[in-house]
């Protein structure tokens, strides 16, 4: 092997050998990409400091900004937070799922205060997807991932973008083929009622309130709960524009309905299809090196609104 070349990046099909090898890893302090229902994680041992400052050092991440702790269920979550009535409910509704929960940690909480950024507080999330919970249940430990891009871009939903983003920083990825839902789980402050959405998600506002049988308050714009949520997030390298009917020259357009362009996220209307393409499409755009990336609107109903709460992000400052 040449000594010029860069480390090959290890991207693995994620069958039980590498899952296993993936466990080991982890369990010695490296970081490993894998597949969740939502993006693509980048996970480390939660309560190694070292490893949790390896995953801010490798993302570039602000360490103001607190990372999501993973888990297998409820039981094991109960260890490192205090569940408030209405996020027992919400667990035992949404777990294992995309839904990340924010709560008081507990008194005996293991995990070191830098993965949740100095904060009382720590969000909370059991994933359903088979590899990460293979993963989670072979290393045995809760698993800190962000999703698996450089801060303030877009999140991975398949391997390769992972691979290209951080191929040679770190140790291995598990390629378990595209990410289903493909927009990060919603973020619920649930210590107290009324229950607040800080990000929205796959689970909208509507289905927490039948499952809860209350209202819920969604985070009004500006007013920044979420430390992640402050800055420009989300964003391609292309600037982007929204609400276009059709491009303009020299732009590429992501289409939507019944418009036609470059890419179309449902040619059928449908959200859920637009949601799983989303950040894909937003990747092959940006690669096509075009003066912008021209967006069609989405509307504002269910999983809507989590898109256009990804898109706004991409135009801010
Ligand atoms: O779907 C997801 O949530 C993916 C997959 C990999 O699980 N993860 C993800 O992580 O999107 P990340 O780090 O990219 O986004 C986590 C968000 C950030 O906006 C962060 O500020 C917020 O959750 N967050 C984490 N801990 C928090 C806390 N204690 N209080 C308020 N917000 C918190
Ligand atoms: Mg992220």
């Amino acid at each position: 092997m040449s000594t010029s070349s860069r480390p090959t990046p290890s991207v693995r099909r994620a069958t039980a050998a590498a899952i296993d090898e993936a466990a080991q890893l982890i369990r010695k302090g490296k970081l490993v990409a894998l597949p969740t229902e939502t993006v693509y994680g980048l996970a480390g041992n939660a309560l190694d400091e070292q490893a949790v400052a390896l995953i801010f050092a490798v993302k570039g991440r602000p360490a103001f900004n607190p990372l999501i702790v993973h888990v297998l269920d409820l039981a094991e979550a109960q260890h490192l937070a205090m569940f408030s009535p209405a996020a027992e409910r919400l667990a035992r509704a949404f777990w294992p799922g995309p839904l990340t929960l924010v709560l008081e940690r507990h008194p005996a909480c293991p995990v070191p205060l830098l993965t949740c950024a100095g904060l009382s507080t720590i969000a909370l999330r059991a994933p359903s997807h088979p590899v990460a919970r293979a993963v989670l249940k072979a290393c045995a430990v809760p698993l800190a991932a962000p999703s698996a891009n450089s801060s303030g871009g877009l999140s991975p939903t398949r391997a390769a973008h992972v691979e290209e983003d951080l191929g040679d920083k770190i140790a291995l990825i598990l390629d378990g083929g595209p990410c289903p839902h493909g927009l990060e789980s919603t973020v619920v402050d649930a210590r107290s009622r009324p229950v607040r959405i800080l990000r929205p998600g796959v689970i909208t506002a509507d289905m927490l309130q039948k499952a809860l049988g209350e209202t819920v308050e969604s985070a009004t714009d500006g007013v920044i709960l979420s430390p992640g949520q402050s800055e420009r997030h989300y964003a391609p390298k292309t600037p982007v524009r929204l609400e276009a009917q059709a491009a303009h020259p020299g732009e590429v357009f992501v289409a939507f309905g019944d418009l036609v362009g470059d890419f179309n996220l449902s040619p059928r209307g449908d959200l859920t299809e637009a949601a799983a393409n989303l950040y894909a499409m937003l990747h092959l755009a940006d690669a096509k090196g075009a003066q912008a990336i021209a967006v069609a609107p989405i509307p504002q109903q269910g999983l809507g609104v989590a898109i256009n709460d990804r898109l706004r992000r991409t135009t801010k400052g």
